[in-house]
């Protein structure tokens, strides 16, 4: 499927994530209909104000056209792919009750639909939070690092038990139907402005970034992780951990160790500044290489 067109549903683009993810594939060539509840108003994407929540507006706008221009082609297109991203991103942003039902409502709403309609590619947006430890109560450790996809994904949150209710779901799906179906266990996403902003507290002061395994994604790279997923096709069901290959701390990766994973598992050698949230699957199973780091763009306090 390298370099082909394709014709996209892509859920949430109005989001943090999906305002650059959505464009950036819009720029491959691809025809990209964002379905959300807001627009993007973005050149090259269509919008469809669609309520995932509701299982018939959702099938219909996936059986749908994308823009006035498909009404020219002799037929009407089916869409090749869907990249899942709309969703309540965490907790604390409605009741936690809303949160685990609209996340797992539109994903079972969005797979059942792509299932019905013969879609044989699905990338969803899971989550770091899976594994338990951003937002549990007090501090939970993982049980080992680097975290790779095997780590026990036995969260407390309503949040994060959407999240995995989600992988449930999907797995199941794919089972019943062959289809490629690709999780994809995102980290905290940052955007590009975001590293002035955020990174020097962040590199002054490395407990900040604790809930997050110490890691993030750029929204660039995850634009790439998503790329690489429509483009390899053939691994049925899969979850991938996304991160950049660094941490967001200006420490390094022994330092962390030393100060907040004591007596923690360490299962392997690890790089000198090498994230805990393991890539090492997306970068074997999907070809993913990371572009992006906070160095380029804020000063590593301990550079000489
Ligand atoms: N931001 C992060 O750091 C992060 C980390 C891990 C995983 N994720 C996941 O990545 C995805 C994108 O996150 P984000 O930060 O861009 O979130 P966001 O809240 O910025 O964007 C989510 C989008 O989904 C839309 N949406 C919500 N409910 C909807 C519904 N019922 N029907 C249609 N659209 C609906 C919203 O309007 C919004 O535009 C989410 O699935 C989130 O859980 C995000």
């Amino acid at each position: 499927m390298v370099g082909d067109f394709m014709r996209i549903f892509f859920t949430g683009g109005s989001g943090k994530a999906g305002r650059h993810v959505a464009p950036f594939l819009a720029g491959q060539g691809h025809q990209v209909t964002n379905a959300d509840l807001v627009p993007l108003d973005h050149p090259g994407v269509a919008d469809l104000q669609v309520d995932l929540t509701d299982a018939g507006e959702t099938y219909s706008a996936l059986a749908g056209l994308a823009t006035f221009a498909e009404l020219d082609l002799p037929e009407k297109p089916a869409y090749d792919a869907i990249v899942h991203f709309a969703a309540v991103p965490r907790i604390l942003l409605t009741s936690d009750a809303k949160t685990y039902a609209t996340n797992v409502l539109s994903t079972y709403n969005v797979l059942e639909a792509a299932t019905r309609l013969g879609i044989r590619k699905v990338v969803f947006a899971s989550s770091e939070t899976t594994y338990g430890v951003c937002f549990a109560q007090g501090e939970r450790r993982p049980l080992y690092v680097p975290v790779d996809e095997d780590h026990p994904t036995v969260p407390e949150d309503s949040y994060a038990m959407s999240k995995v209710a989600g992988e449930v779901t999907a797995r199941s799906f794919q089972a019943r139907t062959g289809a490629d179906i690709y999780g994809l266990r995102i980290n905290n996403v940052i955007e590009p402005h975001e590293y002035a902003e955020m990174f020097p507290a962040f590199l002054a002061d490395p407990s900040l970034r604790r809930r997050n395994l110490f890691a993030y994604i750029d929204a660039r790279d995850l634009g790439q992780v998503v790329q690489r997923c429509l483009e390899v096709d053939g691994l049925g069901y899969e979850v991938f951990n996304v991160a950049n290959a660094d941490m967001s701390v200006a420490a390094t990766t022994r330092q962390v160790r030393d100060r907040f994973y004591d007596g923690v598992e360490v299962r392997r050698e690890m790089g000198r500044d090498e994230t805990f949230f393991a890539i090492d699957k997306a970068r074997d199973l999907l070809g993913y290489a990371p572009q992006h780091t906070w160095r380029d763009a804020v000063a590593d306090p301990g550079a000489s």
